[in-house]
């Protein structure tokens, strides 16, 4: 199991919006803003599909994902890879939609893509850049 640090989960505690990099099959890249965006436990994130279009068709074909958390004040940032498995149904998808439509009824709220960490890499500027710490 791979888990995020104390440090990767303060500093992604500082984002508000995350950029959601997927890619296609073919390998044709992709990168959305995203906001609902929850560490739910130390190797799972989850990330919630309102708008996505090219994002949901690309986690179909080819699951995995890659972001970044970047902590402007202390220059620390971190890049997290992981696979996704997309739910539309059942009780782990129920709840992030109870969430997503307690912040406004107007949602869509179609999905969770629930990701499972696989590495994590150091991007601070710096000697340990691009280094694979997890
Ligand atoms: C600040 C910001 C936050 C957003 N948050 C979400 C979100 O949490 N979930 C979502 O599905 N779309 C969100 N969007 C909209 C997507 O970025 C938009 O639907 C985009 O087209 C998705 O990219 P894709 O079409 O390549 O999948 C957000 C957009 C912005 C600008």
């Amino acid at each position: 199991m791979v888990t995020l640090s104390a440090e990767a989960k303060e500093v992604f505690g500082k984002n508000k919006v995350f950029a959601i990099a997927t890619a296609s099959k073919n390998g044709i890249p992709n990168v959305a803003p995203i906001a609902t965006v929850q560490l739910v436990a130390d190797d799972t994130i989850w990330i919630g599909d309102n708008y996505m279009v090219k994002t949901l068709a690309n986690v179909k074909e080819n699951p995995f994902i890659a972001l970044y958390v970047w902590d402007p004040e202390k220059k620390r940032c971190f890049q997290i890879k992981g696979t996704v498995t997309v739910k539309t149904s059942g009780a782990e998808y129920e709840k992030i939609k109870a969430q997503i439509k307690a912040k406004g009824p107007h949602y869509p709220a179609k999905g969770l893509l629930i990701l499972k960490i696989t590495d994590v890499f150091d991007c601070t500027p710096g000697p340990n850049a691009g280094k694979k710490i997890e």
